[in-house]
Order: C-alpha cells, then sequence, then structure tokens
C-alpha cells in the first residue's frame, strides 16, 4: 500500500514535470529580472523588432552594405545573421537567450574592418534604437555592452 502511494506520487510528479517542457512555449516561464535591460528594452519581441530594423539600416547604408552584400543575398545567411544578433542583444541584456555564434573575433578575422565602418555600424543601431524610441539610459546600457567588442572587430 505504502508503495503504491510511493508510485502514485511518483507517477504524478514525472507527468506535471512533462507538462512543464511540453513543446509549445505557453507553460515555459523564465526567471528574468524586471531590471535588467533585457526587459527595460522591452523583451524578446522588442529586442526583435530593433535588429530586423538595424539591419535594414545596415543594407541602406552606403559605408558598410557592401560588406553584407553577400549575406544579404542569401536569405538563409541573413536568418542566422539576424538570429545570432538577437540571441547575443538578449544574452548581453541579461535576457534567457545563449549566443551560439562565432566569437566576435573569429567572426571578424581577416575582414580588415575600419573604424569609420564601426562607427557606420554603430550608427545604423542608434539609429534603429531611435526609431523605438528606445530612451537614453538603455540605448547607452546596450552601447557599453556592444562598445568593448571593437577591439576584436577593427583592424584584424
Ligand atoms: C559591435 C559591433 C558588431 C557586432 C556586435 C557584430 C556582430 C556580429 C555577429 C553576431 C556575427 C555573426 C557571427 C556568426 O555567424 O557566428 C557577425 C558577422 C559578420 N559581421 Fe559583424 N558585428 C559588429 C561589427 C561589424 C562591422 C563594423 C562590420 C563591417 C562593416 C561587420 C561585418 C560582419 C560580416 C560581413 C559578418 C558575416 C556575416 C555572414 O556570416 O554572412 N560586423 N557580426
Amino acid at each position: 500500500m505504502k508503495k503504491l502511494k510511493l508510485f502514485s506520487i511518483l507517477s504524478l510528479a514525472l507527468a506535471l514535470s512533462f507538462t512543464a517542457c511540453k513543446d509549445d512555449d505557453t507553460e515555459i516561464s523564465y526567471e528574468v529580472d524586471p531590471n535588467s535591460l533585457y526587459s527595460r528594452l522591452g523583451g524578446f519581441e522588442a529586442i526583435s523588432a530593433v535588429t530586423d530594423q538595424f539591419l535594414a539600416n545596415v543594407a541602406g547604408d552606403a559605408v558598410i552594405n557592401a560588406r553584407f552584400a553577400a549575406t544579404v543575398a542569401d536569405p538563409f545567411r541573413l536568418e542566422v545573421l539576424r538570429n545570432n544578433l538577437i540571441d547575443q542583444i538578449c544574452e548581453g541584456a541579461g535576457g534567457p537567450c545563449k549566443y551560439k555564434g562565432e566569437t566576435m573575433a573569429e567572426a571578424h578575422e581577416g575582414m580588415d574592418i575600419t573604424q569609420d565602418e564601426f562607427n557606420a555600424l554603430v550608427g545604423d543601431l542608434v539609429a534603429a534604437l531611435d526609431q523605438f524610441n528606445v530612451p537614453e539610459q538603455e540605448k547607452n546600457d546596450l552601447l557599453a555592452i556592444l562598445g568593448p567588442m571593437q577591439t576584436d572587430i577593427v583592424g584584424k
């Protein structure tokens, strides 16, 4: 009898744990700090929207768009870059994402990117943040995360 009760409790616990891991994300909840930059930016949807605008700005930026010609011409490659950027920003801002791309040094090795090109790309990001009315504080917090990457990107 005791064994049967223990078995029932274990079965119930197992059933509940499977419910929590269902494929549709309705029951998955993440512990996200409401004060994190991720939350203050507006979460995953907002970061995705800013990233799409950022990529559109880059595509229209004559200073650097030639660098991304091959990427833009290949929808799969563009999607990979988009998802990597979203994950990178989301994770850096304290959100529940994991960046799975190359390190910044690996990704930009041999490109010989200039300071002007780096500044142009940052300008395209700032423009995207402005287009979504992201406040000064959040804009600066995000730039403070991405800025230090410059040493792995420029002149490599
Ligand atoms: C803070 C600044 C920057 C960040 C955060 C950044 C981020 C990234 C990321 C996450 C990737 C994808 C890595 C992967 O696929 O594993 C990437 C690739 C790339 N980046 Fe950057 N990047 C920056 C600056 C620049 C600049 C200034 C240029 C050129 C003007 C540039 C050109 C490229 C190119 C051409 C690729 C390859 C895209 C592809 O795989 O098709 N990046 N970058």
